[in-house]
């Protein structure tokens, strides 16, 4: 069955019986191997993802999905913990899906974090990105079709893809925290093999910084819905070429896990500044 807008809309509005009546400002999305917690928020509710979205659910490697909801001052902040990706043969639309219904949820504010390979040599493994744009080399956009005329604008303005203020705050946020973290460019591609040397010299000649299979579905959708997008890679190896050694999804992972403290730091102070302001 092909997966409508309505259906969304129908499925938030049951959410929204079963979610504690909080107001929601905040939602913050995990990618793979990042384990996210708040330690100083509570957790009141945890759904597993098929209970969440009205398609069926499979294959989300590196993660036990689910949708936390936590209380952080009086206020909602949603987690998710895993997403949708191209390469597993879901739909742009259903990729879109987390975004949508945290903003249908009330959410105003769209933090995601994802794992990414570093294009260029300086930017080492368990370093910080904040992204600044992005590359939508995907082949797919969230908007074709009646997800585009769903909502107002049919053409969305990409200029501050990633909100401007947002930024400024991760950054500072993030060298308190002892990242090593600089702005860059994500290049988006489909996967799910990695990329060859030559698409990683192109991609860098594009002007990406890093490179990653996640993201430019739900900052494209989170953007249409009026949400302001902060996004965070975690560098967890070179890309190829730049690399000495093949690329294992395990690596991946394993350096997740390892710079998992730091951004679990972040993420909570971030948490914390948004939802007072
Ligand atoms: Cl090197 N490429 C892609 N496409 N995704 C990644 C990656 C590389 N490293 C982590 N995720």
């Amino acid at each position: 069955m092909e997966f409508t807008p309505r259906a969304l809309e129908e499925r938030a509005r049951v959410l929204k019986e079963q979610l504690p009546s909080l107001p929601v400002s905040l939602a913050v999305v995990a990618g793979s191997g990042i384990e996210l917690v708040l330690p100083e928020a509570r957790k009141l509710l945890e759904l597993a993802y098929h209970q969440v979205f009205p398609f069926p659910v499979h294959g989300l490697i590196g993660h036990t999905p689910t949708l936390s909801f936590w209380e952080v001052q009086g206020r909602g902040v949603l987690m998710f913990h895993g997403r949708f990706h191209l390469y597993q043969g879901y739909s742009a639309a259903e990729v879109a899906a987390i975004p949508r219904l945290a903003g249908l949820l009330g959410v105003s504010t769209y933090i995601l974090t994802n794992a990414a390979g570093a294009l260029v040599p300086t930017l080492e493994p368990g370093s910080l990105v904040v992204l600044a744009d992005h590359l939508n080399l995907q082949g797919a956009n969230p908007l074709v079709g009646e997800w585009g005329r769903w909502r107002e604008p049919v053409f969305p303005d990409m200029t501050h893809a990633y909100d401007p203020d947002l930024r400024k705050l991760a950054l500072e946020l993030a060298r308190q925290a002892g990242f090593a973290v600089q702005e860059g460019v994500y290049a988006g591609v489909l996967g799910p093999s990695y990329e060859t040397p030559a698409e990683v010299r192109m991609l860098a000649q594009l002007g990406g910084t890093v490179v990653g299979m996640s993201t430019v579905q739900e900052v494209i959708a989170a953007r249409h819905m009026g949400l302001r997008v902060l996004g965070l890679s975690l560098v967890t190896n070179y890309a190829a070429g730049i690399a000495t050694r093949p690329l294992s999804h395990e690596e991946v992972l394993e350096a997740g896990a390892k710079a998992q403290g730091k951004l679990v730091k972040l993420l909570s102070e971030l948490t914390t500044k948004l939802v007072a302001a």
